[in-house]
């Protein structure tokens, strides 16, 4: 695997942390291209839990080098946070972690907008993260934006940030929400950036030099491709693009130089925040599930929605990615179901209607077409061998397996590293 990418193919939160740091195994670069700390990647090492926002989450492995490309947007606060850990579990991270000067930064103003506009939408918020993403990636369009290559002059960065902090200030205090203090950030921006420049590099020859050298790199997708800015049911959305295409936007590699795209698919359904979930679950059966796969935010620690897997959504997300291999999630999770129910299109008024063709509100009203399953009781979480699963289980596998024409390349029944069950 030369060049391989890991993608969600939900909402989020289908467990790329875990199987990125799997396949970071035999990878000499582990790259982050899009997204900022409104991501959530958890990786189980033994009885540890880690949390990644913006590293990288191969890190853990001697051989692998994290980057972080130019499509991040950079919380610094965060990423030196992040980094202090990382460095406490004796990461040496000197050799390991380089920053795209070309990332654009989350600054104060950034959240205190993203926190306004969601108060300010009151009960229509979208339920953002309130990391600032939004406000970061739109200045960033409109030309407002500062990156880490702005640091580095700092007395020009001085002044970008004054002028910035002035105009947003203004924007702030027509929300009636208190104005950041330009003096104070600055002193903290300051400290920061001492501590972020030395790992500051040009990440696109790294990761060119490397591909010509063929050297093996995993890309790893930051949020599942239904909060995609373009393909998501908009404003419902995330502020990158999260499509395997943004990996040449975001980190400089050309798309045809990719050999894999790996597509995570947990057994069910879950999301964060406002919008459409079709198969979406209330009641006991949800909350069963929510509490048994700990399925409360990473970031925020919010409640996750639950609903049945969706393979309407899920195989828009394979065509749209030319997925070749999937992963499957949780499935551990669906234990003690007696019944299993799996959405296979959507109708709207009568009629079949695919997921690209809907907008928010068609997706808010589309009526889930279902194939029920038989469940099964055990506990599967401790299998290894795809023959050692009961017929049921294997049963709902190979039916996603033929319903998306992908193949499955392994089942994941833990948390841990080695929880999987190889077919
Ligand atoms: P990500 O954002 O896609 O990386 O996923 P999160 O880390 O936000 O959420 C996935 C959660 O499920 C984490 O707590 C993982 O440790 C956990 N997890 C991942 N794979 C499995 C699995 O196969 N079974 C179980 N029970 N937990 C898993
Ligand atoms: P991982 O990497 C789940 C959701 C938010 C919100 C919407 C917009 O853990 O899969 P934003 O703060 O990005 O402007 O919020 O996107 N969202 C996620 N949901 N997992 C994530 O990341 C998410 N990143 C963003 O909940 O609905
Ligand atoms: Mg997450």
């Amino acid at each position: 695997m030369p060049a391989e990418s890991v993608l969600g193919l939900q909402w989020g939160d289908e467990g790329k942390g875990k199987i990125v740091d799997l396949l970071a195994q035999k990878a000499d670069y582990v790259v982050r291209y899009h997204g900022g700390n409104n991501a959530g990647h958890t990786v189980v090492v033994g009885t540890k839990k880690h949390f990644f926002h913006l590293i990288p989450s191969g890190i853990f492995h001697k051989r692998t080098k994290a980057i972080i490309s130019n499509g991040v947007i950079l919380d610094l606060e965060v990423l030196a946070r992040e980094m202090d850990i990382l460095e406490k579990e004796g990461i040496n991270l000197k050799s390991k972690l380089c920053i795209s000067p070309r990332c654009h930064l989350i600054l104060p103003y950034h959240k205190a907008l993203d926190e306004a506009f969601e108060n300010a939408r009151g009960k229509n918020k979208l339920g953002t993260t309130k990391r600032g993403i939004g406000p970061s990636y739109s200045d960033k369009v409109s030309y407002n934006g500062l990156r880490v290559y702005d640091i580095i002059d700092w007395n020009d960065f001085i002044q970008k940030f004054t002028f910035q902090a002035k105009i947003k200030n203004k924007i702030l205090k027509t929300f009636g929400v208190k104005p950041v203090n330009i003096n104070s950030e600055l002193a903290k921006l300051k400290k920061l950036r001492s501590r972020i420049l030395p790992y500051v590099k040009d990440t696109f020859e790294v990761i060119n030099d490397a591909a010509q050298k063929r050297k093996k790199l995993l890309f790893e997708g930051a949020h599942g491709i239904m909060l995609d800015l373009d393909w998501s049911p908009y404003p419902f959305a995330t502020g990158s693009n999260t499509v395997v295409g943004s990996i040449n936007t975001g980190s400089g590699l050309p798309i045809n130089r990719l050999t894999n795209v790996v597509g995570i698919v947990k057994a069910f359904t879950s999301r964060v925040g406002g919008g459409p979930l079709p198969t979406e679950l209330f009641g006991r059966l949800a909350d069963a599930v929510r509490e048994r796969g700990g399925e409360y935010g990473t970031t925020t620690g919010r409640p996750r929605r639950i609903g049945w897997l969706d393979l309407e959504a899920v195989r828009f997300s394979c065509r749209i990615n030319n997925v070749n291999e999937i992963v499957i999630t949780k499935l551990d999770i669906l234990s003690g179901l007696l019944e299993l129910k799996v959405c296979t299109g959507y109708t709207l008024n009568g009629k079949k209607i695919r997921y690209s063709e809907c907008g928010y509100k068609e997706l808010s009203k589309v009526k889930p077409v279902y194939r029920s399953f038989a469940g099964w009781l055990e506990d599967i979480s401790a299998v290894r061998r795809f023959k050692d699963l009961p017929a049921e289980c294997r049963n709902y596998i190979n039916f996603i397996a033929k319903f998306l024409g992908v193949k499955i390349k392994f089942v994941s029944v833990g948390a841990e590293r080695n929880a999987n069950v190889k077919l």
